[in-house]
């Protein structure tokens, strides 16, 4: 079972980009909503702010998974597991729950972050161990890699991209998905389908397009600064869309939009 499928942990709060008083407002009333599963990246510079915030909002810590990344620059042998040791230090951690290599070397050789990965769990480091921004190809090598399949690989997912070919992969090789850019950075309400389809439910067009990535069997991150919006991406266990909406929902994949190219992000591989 995917760690993401314990309790309240399937719908993750992002914290990508906020830093300082604004990050503890927002994680103050994450936690006052309901959400419990949080994700952060050495990359964001906010896991001090964040093991801050979690530390005073009170929640007790074994309520909480907290997943970070390892910042593509942390993966040689000497920076790997002195950052990992900084990420739990920032975050007031004795363990990370859940470890991810933030992306692949391009198309390169995954083997060797992977390694470290591994060694970052055998020394306890971290309780999960997973990646973000794999391909199939790299999600079918990690198994002849690690010790066991994968917790997670975070991708990109919304209704405007066919990722159908990592769904798949993911069945095959038993790597639970994990969502970001959930929303599409706000380009899904260009879309009036979700809002058709939202009528029916009583619900939003973010709403509906979180419970189709939900439905899909793929856990959320999702990230706001609006409390109103905050408590919007969590009440999406209420309502289910029927196998004709989720297949409405699906034909807006031709926008073909994807936010993490290579022009964005440097590491950014040959996506499938
Ligand atoms: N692994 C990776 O490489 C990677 C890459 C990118 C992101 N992430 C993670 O994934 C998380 C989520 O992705 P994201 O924040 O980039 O993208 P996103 O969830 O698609 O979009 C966030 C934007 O949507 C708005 N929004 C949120 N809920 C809304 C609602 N119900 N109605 C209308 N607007 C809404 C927010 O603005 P307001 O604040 O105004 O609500 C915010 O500007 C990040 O925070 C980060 O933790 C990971």
């Amino acid at each position: 079972m995917s760690v993401y499928e314990v309790g309240v942990f399937q719908r993750g709060f992002g914290t990508f980009p906020l830093r300082g008083g604004v990050l503890t407002q927002a994680i103050r009333d994450a936690i006052e909503v309901g959400y419990r599963a949080f994700d952060t990246a050495q990359w964001y510079g906010n896991e001090a702010d964040l093991g801050a915030a979690l530390t005073n909002a009170g929640v007790p810590r074994d309520e909480v998974l907290i997943t970070t990344k390892v910042h593509p620059d942390n993966m040689a042998t000497e920076l790997f597991l002195p950052s990992v040791e900084k990420s739990l230090s920032d975050l007031r951690a004795d363990v990370i729950d859940v470890l991810l290599l933030h992306w692949p070397p391009n198309n390169g050789p995954v083997e060797p972050s992977l390694e470290l990965l591994q060694e970052a769990h055998r020394r306890g480091y971290a309780r999960h161990v997973g990646v973000s921004n794999y391909t199939t190809a790299m999600m079918r090598k990690s198994l002849t890699v690690m010790d066991e399949p994968l917790a997670v690989n975070q991708v990109e997912f919304h209704p405007l991209l066919d990722q159908a070919t990592v769904l798949a992969a993911s069945a095959e090789t038993g790597i639970p998905l994990a969502s970001y850019c959930s929303l599409a950075r706000g380009e899904i309400f260009k879309y009036p389908v979700l809002g058709e389809i939202g009528e029916r439910c009583g619900k939003t067009p973010a709403q509906v397009a979180l419970r189709w990535i939900l439905q899909k069997g793929v856990a959320l991150n999702t990230m706001s600064t609006r409390k109103e919006n905050i408590q919007a991406n969590f009440d999406i266990l209420d309502f289910q869309l029927t196998p004709d909406e989720m297949r409405k929902i699906e034909t807006l994949a031709s926008a073909n939009f994807r936010i993490s190219n290579i022009t964005v992000v440097p590491y950014a591989p040959t996506w499938d």
